[in-house]
């Protein structure tokens, strides 16, 4: 497939007085690549780039970005019109097929999704031994890995039955979530219903109580599932990156998975819209005074960073955060919640931030974390599920992910190089001797 955007034409490297050309590869929205398959072969050379800055590690057709226009397409679809137009179920099976679902695709995927939506019974006493106050993140990760144990046999050929595989992960991952906030909060479990869409469903078996009963507000679901969408893929993000590299090893689609959510839930990446909060939360205790924190985020003997800013890839905006950021107005208002305090200090900083020369000579802009948390944390979502809510909503991004990547005719195993700066040649010495 990489041979159609070939452009014929190379790049030359000068090495020792040798010159070696490299092809160059043009994408379908014009990004520029060398390609360097060949390099070491032909020269001895490896490339470093630590961070991956400047490193494609594979091609893909499932999501374009481009960081400095602030444009983010799934499978060619603008992300504004897909959360202004779709509903989450809809853009799982587009970014996992390529497509957007007919009438009739759509029904019998939510029929599979609706099928598949309990979990083994003696998974869910796995959650009983969990300790007291564990962490959800935590939990989750966990159960994803444990569910290759159950489902065993889609190691041998995935791809065959896609859509079961999908809707199997998808609606089972929506239970696990739910569950695991239940156990954390010490209540009783609330089973999944068949007559709930996705997002209803999943805010009822969070919240719904025998004593109390949860009625979904239509603004609410709403928000939750533009929420979904706007994380369901990032292209090659730490995590996705992470499942494409342990399934590379031929890892199957829940273990690879559940490496990516382990992966999500560090603090510079999903882990961000828990900081943020926390951030807001402290601005807020300390007396509100958030220009202490912008100058704090300056300084660079102090190590704390303004969350919720910055962005490795957009330098512009980032057009998930344009989106939240509406959204965020209408659902606290729709929750008569518009004087959240920390809503007010998030738009303060917001505009303290956008107008300091610090922030602006280095393109930080607020990113997607920056708001979905006040949105979050609005309808009932405590601050430990907000990664949580992250993984939900990126699984069809990591499963689109992982299915590219093993029906790729041209899969490596990822193995990346290093430059050793390690001693050369030591004499070895005798344990009795040292
Ligand atoms: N507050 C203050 N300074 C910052 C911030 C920030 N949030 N982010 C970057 N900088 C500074 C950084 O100190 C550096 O300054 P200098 O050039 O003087 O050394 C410069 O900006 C470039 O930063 P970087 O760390 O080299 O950029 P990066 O691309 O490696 O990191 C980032 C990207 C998102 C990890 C970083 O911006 C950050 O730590 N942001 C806060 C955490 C956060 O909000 N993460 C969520 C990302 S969006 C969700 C997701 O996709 O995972």
């Amino acid at each position: 497939m990489l041979k159609d955007f070939m452009t014929g034409t190379t790049a030359k490297l000068t090495l020792d007085g040798k010159t070696y050309e490299l092809p160059v590869i043009k994408g379908s929205q014009g990004e520029m690549a060398i390609d360097i398959r060949n390099l070491r072969a032909e020269t001895g050379y490896i490339t470093l780039d630590s961070g991956y800055m400047n490193t494609g590690s594979c091609s893909s057709s499932i999501t374009f970005l481009d960081g400095e226009k602030g444009v983010l397409n799934y499978r060619g679809y603008a992300i504004e019109d897909l959360a202004n137009n779709c509903s989450f179920v809809e853009v799982c099976y587009l970014l996992i097929h390529g497509s957007l679902p007919t009438g009739e695709q759509l029904r019998r995927f939510s029929t599979l999704l609706n099928y598949y939506a309990l979990i083994h019974e003696d998974m869910v006493h796995f959650f009983d031994h969990f300790p007291p106050g564990a962490a959800p993140m935590s939990i989750l990760g966990s159960m994803v890995n444990s569910l290759s144990t159950y489902y065993p046999e889609m190691a041998d050929n995935p791809l065959e039955d896609l859509d079961n595989m999908a809707a199997r992960l998808l609606s089972k991952v929506r239970t696990i979530a739910a569950f695991s906030y239940r156990k954390n909060m010490g209540s009783p479990l609330v089973m999944p219903r068949h007559d709930l869409s996705y997002c209803a469903n999943f805010l009822n078996m969070m919240f719904d109580s025998p004593v109390n009963p949860y009625v979904a507000n239509d603004d609410v679901v709403a928000a939750l599932n533009k929420l979904l969408i706007l994380h369901a893929d990032h292209e090659q993000n730490c995590s996705t990156s992470t499942v494409r590299l342990v399934g590379s090893a031929r890892v199957n689609l829940y273990s690879s998975i559940s490496a990516g959510i382990n992966a999500l839930w560090g603090p510079l990446h999903g882990g961000a819209n828990q900081a943020v909060m926390d951030m807001l939360e402290e601005i807020h205790a300390n007396g509100g005074d958030y220009r202490k924190y912008v100058e704090k985020a300056k300084d660079r003997n102090d190590p704390f960073r303004l969350v919720g800013f910055g962005h490795r890839v957009y330098k512009n905006n980032d057009p998930r955060a344009t989106i939240i950021g509406k959204a965020c107005d209408s659902v606290l208002k729709s929750l008569g919640r518009e004087n959240d305090p920390l809503l007010a200090i998030a738009r303060e900083l917001e505009q303290v931030a956008l107008n300091d020369s610090y922030f602006i000579e280095r393109k930080l802009y607020p990113n997607v974390d920056f708001y979905s948390g006040i949105i979050y944390r609005a309808i009932g979502i405590p601050a430990n599920m907000f990664t949580v809510m992250f993984a939900l909503g990126r699984l069809p991004g990591w499963i689109a992910h992982w299915t590219e990547m093993w029906g790729d005719t041209n899969w490596r195993i990822g193995r990346p190089r290093q430059v050793y700066t390690g001693p050369v040649s030591r004499e070895f010495v005798p344990l009795k001797d040292r």
